[in-house]
């Protein structure tokens, strides 16, 4: 039996150096200190020995199993150990990337709008979404039941309040406030009680105004020249056909040649080779009498752009649904 115990000893520190993780450990306690395992035999073997060996086989018996016991704690502490180890940061590894957001499109564009214009000497300003019904139609020479009014599809909030349809307000709120000469762009969301694929309820605008002395259709005509070449990038063909604008006296309103097909002729133009950019006109002398500005003595230009038609035929997007759907597989290519 003394032998017994001593090849306990000696397989058990063997297997014990082969475990690696907790399952080997809990067959290694099994197998060596379970009610069943190989202790317990020889254990059991003790009372068939002689008297007078008893007491010492007995006592080497305690000492292997608290060796097993020190074997198979020891083993704890160290895969514990271990398993921390494993767990520590790698220092090496790459970062997790963050996905970036990205400007809108279209107030990218807004922006490069801004930028044109601010280099001219313009300067900005930003009016209310919720407008006076006398600023939105009245101060712009468009009295109540004006035929122009149809064209607006308003959405009213309340008798004299409304959504703007235009930022055109902007003209008579700066001109109350301002005194000639001016040169201010308003930018700002407008809305229309209309939706298909070319509108949507809410859309952007870009207004803009001069007002000096000797201010002449030719300023106007080569203001916007200048800033549709830039604001597209490219020296392209401007026109202007005339018009009518309450507003404005006379009016005319601006195409730009065909970017979509350089003036070949398609779809988005029509077949006509020109793309219909802007209204614009010489301010309407009534329009000055509503802010107190004499007409014999200042004169001067209005002009109104839509942005999400710009930024369509900018990039080449031919439906304007796309802005409003925030799919970032479209949005992340901006
Ligand atoms: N407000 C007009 C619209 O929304 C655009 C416009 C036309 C603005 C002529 C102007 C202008 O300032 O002079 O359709």
């Amino acid at each position: 039996m003394e032998q017994d115990l001593e090849k306990l000893r000696s397989s058990a520190a063997e297997d014990i150096a082969a475990v690696s993780d907790s399952r080997q450990l809990e067959a290694f306690r099994i197998a060596y200190l379970g009610r069943n395992g190989r202790l317990s035999a020889l254990m059991k073997q003790l009372g068939t020995v002689a008297q007078e060996d008893r007491p010492r086989l007995g006592k080497l018996a305690n000492t292997v199993r608290s060796e097993l016991e020190k074997l198979f704690s020891d083993k704890i502490v160290s895969l514990a150990g271990q398993a921390v180890r494993a767990e520590r940061p790698d220092l090496s590894l790459p970062g997790r990337r963050t996905v970036n957001g990205r400007v809108h499109p279209v107030t990218q564009v807004m922006e490069e709008i801004c930028s044109v214009f601010a280099h001219m000497g313009f300067s900005i300003a930003e009016g209310p979404d919720i407008e006076l019904d006398y600023y939105n139609f009245e101060a712009l020479n468009i009295p109540a039941h004006h035929p122009a009014r149809d064209m607006h599809d308003t959405f009213y909030i309340g008798e004299s309040t409304l959504l703007r349809t235009h930022t055109s307000p902007m003209q008579a709120r700066v001109m109350e406030k301002q005194q000639p000469p001016l040169r201010v762009i308003a930018p700002g969301k407008v809305y229309r009680c209309d939706s298909d694929i070319t509108h949507t309820p809410m859309f952007q605008q870009v207004e803009g105004m001069l007002v000096d002395k000797h201010i002449s259709f030719a300023d106007l005509k080569g203001v916007l020249t200048v800033s549709l070449q830039k604001i597209f990038e490219k020296e392209l063909a401007v026109r202007f056909r005339p018009s009518f604008f309450p507003f404005t006296e006379p009016s005319a309103e601006v195409d730009i040649e065909c970017v979509i097909c350089g003036s070949e002729g398609c779809r988005v133009c029509k077949r006509t080779g020109w793309i219909e950019i802007l209204g614009s006109g010489m301010i309407d002398p009534e329009v000055f009498k509503m802010v107190d500005y004499d007409p014999e003595v200042y004169s001067g230009f209005a002009f109104g752009m839509g942005v999400e038609r710009i930024t369509m035929l900018k990039y080449g997007i031919d439906d304007l649904r796309l802005f409003y759907e925030n799919d970032l597989r479209f949005l992340s290519q901006f």
